[in-house]
C-alpha cells in the first residue's frame, strides 16, 4: 500500500473515532424508547425457565462469557458464517438453551419496539432476571450497551479464564477486566447452579485425586465420570453443586462446598489457596444476605466491561448475525 493511501486511511479511522459518541450506561435507559422492554424481557425469561430450569444457569453464564471477551457487546451470540467461520461461540460450547432463550426474548422485544433494544442489554437484563427467578433477589441494571460486530476464537482464547487456572492467573484475568479479588470470589458463587461436563474437572480425578478435593466427593464424581472422557468414555454432565436442595436454587451453597473441599474445578478450589480469598469464601458462606448484596454489585460491574455506547456499534435485529 502506498504511504499516502495509508495516511488517508489513518485520517479516516481517526475521524470515525472522533465522531463516534459514547456515554455511560444509564438506569431506565429504555424508559422512553421502549418502556416495556424490561417487563417483556422478564416475562420471557421467567416462562423459559419454567419450561426448562437449566435456562437460568445458561443465561447467568452468558453474561460472564459475553463481557469477558471484547466487552459486553453480544459478540458471544454471533453464529459462524462464511465470512466468520470461527466466532467466540465456536470455541467453548455453552448450553444451547441459553442462546435459544435469547432468540425468544429478542423476538418478543422486537414485537413491542423494533430495532431499539440491543442484544447486549438483553443478555444483561436476562442474567438479572435469571438471578431473581432462581435466587429470589434482584437489582437494577444500567443499560445502553450497543452490539459489536467482531467475534473471534482468538479473542476468546486470550481473554477467558480456564478452569485449570490457579489463583494468580484468576486474579490477573479478572484484574484485566477491572474486577478485583472480591468480585472474583463473589461471582464464583454462580457455580452453585448449573451443570458441568466431566472434561472440565477430570484433571482433578485422574490419574490421581487432587489432595485439595474431599475424598468422598471425588468418589461420587467418579460414578458419572469413570475416566477422562474420550476413547469411548462419554463426557457426562454433573450438577455444579455438591448439595442440591431444590433443583436450580441459587444461593451461597458454593462457598459451603468450597470450605468442605467439594467444588469441581481447579479454579474453584484455587479460592481456598490464599488467605484473602479464603476469608471472603468464609464470609460468603456464613452470610447469605451479604453475599446477595455483593453479587448484585459485582454483576453490575461485570456488565460494564468495555461496553459500546452512544453511536458505537449497532442494535442487531437478530442476535445471531451482524447487520441484521
Ligand atoms: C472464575 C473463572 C471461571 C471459570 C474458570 C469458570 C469455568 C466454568 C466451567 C469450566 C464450567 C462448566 C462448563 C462445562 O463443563 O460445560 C462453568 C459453568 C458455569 N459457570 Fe463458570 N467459570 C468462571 C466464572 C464464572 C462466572 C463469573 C459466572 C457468572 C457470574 C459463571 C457462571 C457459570 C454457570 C452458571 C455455569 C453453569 C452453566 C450451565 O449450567 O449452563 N462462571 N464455569
Ligand atoms: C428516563 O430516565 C432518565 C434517567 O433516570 C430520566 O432522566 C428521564 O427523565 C426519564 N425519562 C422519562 C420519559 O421518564
Ligand atoms: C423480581 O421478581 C419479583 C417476583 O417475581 C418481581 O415482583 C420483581 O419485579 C422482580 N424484580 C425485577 C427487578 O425484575
Ligand atoms: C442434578 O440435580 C437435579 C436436582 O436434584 C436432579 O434432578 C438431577 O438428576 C441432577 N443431575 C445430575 C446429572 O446429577
Ligand atoms: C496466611 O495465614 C497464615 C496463618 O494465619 C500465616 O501464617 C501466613 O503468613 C499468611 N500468609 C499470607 C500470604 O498472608
Amino acid at each position: 500500500m502506498k504511504l499516502t493511501c495509508l495516511r488517508l486511511l489513518m485520517v479516516s479511522v481517526l475521524a470515525t473515532l472522533l465522531t463516534m459518541s459514547s456515554a455511560d450506561l444509564q438506569y431506565d435507559f429504555y424508559n422512553s424508547s421502549c418502556p416495556n422492554a424490561e417487563t417483556t424481557i422478564r416475562n420471557v425469561v421467567y416462562s423459559q425457565i419454567d419450561a426448562n430450569p437449566s435456562v437460568a444457569a445458561a443465561l447467568i453464564r452468558l453474561l460472564f462469557h459475553d463481557c469477558f471477551v471484547r466487552g459486553c457487546d453480544a459478540s458471544i451470540l454471533l453464529d459462524p458464517s462464511s465470512a466468520n467461520p470461527s466466532p467466540e461461540k465456536s470455541v467453548i460450547p455453552l448450553a444451547q438453551a441459553g442462546y435459544q432463550a435469547v432468540d425468544q426474548i429478542k423476538a418478543a422485544v422486537e414485537a413491542v419496539c423494533p430495532g431499539k433494544v440491543s442484544c447486549a442489554d438483553i443478555i444483561a437484563f436476562a442474567a438479572r432476571d435469571s438471578v431473581n427467578k432462581s435466587a429470589g433477589f434482584s437489582y437494577a441494571v444500567p443499560a445502553g450497551r450497543r452490539d459489536g460486530s467482531v467475534s473471534t476464537d482468538f479473542s476468546l482464547l486470550t481473554n477467558m479464564p480456564s478452569p485449570s487456572f490457579g489463583i494468580a492467573d484468576l486474579v490477573g484475568s479478572f484484574k484485566r477486566k477491572n474486577l478485583d479479588v472480591d468480585d472474583l470470589v463473589t461471582l464464583s458463587g454462580a457455580h452453585t447452579i448449573g451443570v458441568s461436563h466431566c472434561s472440565s474437572f477430570t484433571n482433578r480425578l485422574y490419574p490421581s485425586v487432587d489432595p485439595a478435593m474431599d475424598a468422598g466427593y471425588a468418589a461420587d464424581l467418579k460414578v458419572p465420570c469413570p475416566a477422562p472422557p474420550g476413547r469411548g468414555v462419554p463426557d457426562n454432565l454433573v450438577n455444579n453443586s455438591a448439595v442440591i436442595t431444590t433443583p436450580m436454587t441459587f444461593d451461597n451453597q458454593f462457598y459451603k462446598n468450597a470450605l468442605a473441599r467439594r467444588v469441581l474445578f481447579t479454579s474453584d478450589a484455587a479460592l481456598m489457596t490464599r488467605n484473602d480469598t479464603v476469608a471472603k469464601v468464609t464470609e460468603n458462606a456464613a452470610d447469605l444476605a451479604a453475599w446477595k448484596v455483593r453479587f448484585a454489585a459485582s454483576m453490575v460491574k461485570m456488565g460494564n466491561i468495555e461496553v459500546l455506547t452512544g453511536t458505537q456499534g449497532q442494535v442487531r435485529k437478530y442476535c445471531r448475525a451482524i447487520g441484521s
